[in-house]
């Protein structure tokens, strides 16, 4: 049974950053590692109380461009920016590695992900913010994503299509009564992965389907006699005590044709971060190991990082 609110009544997803906003066109992803001095986290941590400010400001010019950020924050971080409480389950990001495939642990405390129906709303907002702290921080990463046809990745496959809905996003992305002092928050997992496009091109479709587990085209599932072990959705298909572990995936497409770069930046937010480790293990190790996911044949994951997203009321606590 899905359970919208907290023991103590209150609505989980109300409290909650825009995390459970819709996939948009266009989408900006901004890591930053914080300049290690105590100004700098002092910063970082009124800019935070202020950016609901921002947003608000940026969105009015055009409201119907769904400009959403949500703001989350590292390990390493997190103390020195909030100090107590911690969330329960905040860690490093845990790095895999399993013959040549690695996912790798990359720098990061903190990370803006913007999405709007325009890019120039996701431009508009990031500057602003970079105004508030350049001095305080060093850019790590920052991608900017797209929604490539029908909700398309690069490899010509439809992302997001099982998506969580509704109250079952909420089950699965927003932090419940297992964390009372962070009710409303989310962990996020990001990895930036780049594609081997003529060598994926090179495939069969019929072969590039088994690899993903559904038609290209169409996005039908594959039948479970047509799927391979190695599916990508059979990998990523995690059931725990007889219920369906899900996790939000708003990946977006990125790349620069002219110098032969394509990538998708995976972006999955869950109410546990276990459950997202979860599957990188099944993709990477294999689920038994050595069954790994042949979309990493193809996909190399150059960053990778864990954050926390606190509840609005908890960065309003400046
Ligand atoms: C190279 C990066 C990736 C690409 C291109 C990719 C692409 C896709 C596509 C095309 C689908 C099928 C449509 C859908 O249900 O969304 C899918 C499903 C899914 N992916 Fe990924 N994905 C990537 C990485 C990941 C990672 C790193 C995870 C988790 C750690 C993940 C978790 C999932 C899940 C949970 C599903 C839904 C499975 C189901 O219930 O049917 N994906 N992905």
């Amino acid at each position: 049974m899905t359970r919208l609110r907290s023991d103590d009544g209150r609505d989980r997803a109300a409290l909650a950053q825009a995390v459970l906003a819709p996939l948009t066109r266009a989408a900006m992803f901004l890591v930053a590692s914080i300049n290690p001095n105590a100004d700098c986290y002092a910063t970082v941590r009124s800019f935070a109380a202020d950016l609901g400010g921002l947003i608000r400001a940026v969105s009015a010019r055009d409201p119907e461009a769904g400009l959403t950020c949500t703001i989350g924050f590292g390990s390493e971080a997190w103390d020195k920016v909030f100090g107590l409480p911690r969330p329960a389950e905040l860690h490093p990001f845990r790095e895999i590695r399993a013959e040549t495939r690695h996912a790798l642990a990359t720098a990061g405390d903190v990370l803006l992900h913007v999405r709007a129906a325009r890019m120039d709303m996701c431009f508009e907002l990031v500057t602003h913010c970079m105004e508030r702290i350049a001095e305080a921080v060093s850019i790590v990463d920052e991608t900017h994503g797209f929604s490539y046809f029908d909700a398309r990745d690069l490899i010509g496959f439809v992302d997001g299509t099982e998506n969580p809905r509704d109250e079952v996003a909420v089950e699965a992305a927003i932090v419940g009564d297992e964390d009372p002092a962070f009710i409303g928050g989310s962990y996020v997992i990001v990895q930036k992965y780049l594609h081997d496009m003529s060598r994926w091109n090179a495939l069969a479709i019929e072969e590039q389907e088994r690899i993903i587990g559904r038609k290209k085209l169409s996005d039908i599932e594959l039948s479970d006699e047509a799927k391979p072990p190695y599916a990508h959705n059979v990998l990523t298909s995690i059931v725990e005590g007889g219920c369906e572990k899900k996790i939000l995936r708003l990946n977006m497409s990125f790349g620069q044709p002219g110098s032969g770069e394509f990538g998708t930046y995976f972006i999955g937010y869950s109410r546990s971060p276990r459950i997202t480790e979860t599957m990188l293990e099944n993709m990477f190790v294999g689920r038994p190991k050595g069954n790994y996911d042949r979309l990493l044949d193809f996909s190399t994951a150059v960053t990778g990082g864990l954050f926390f997203v606190p509840p609005l009321t908890f960065l309003d606590q400046d």
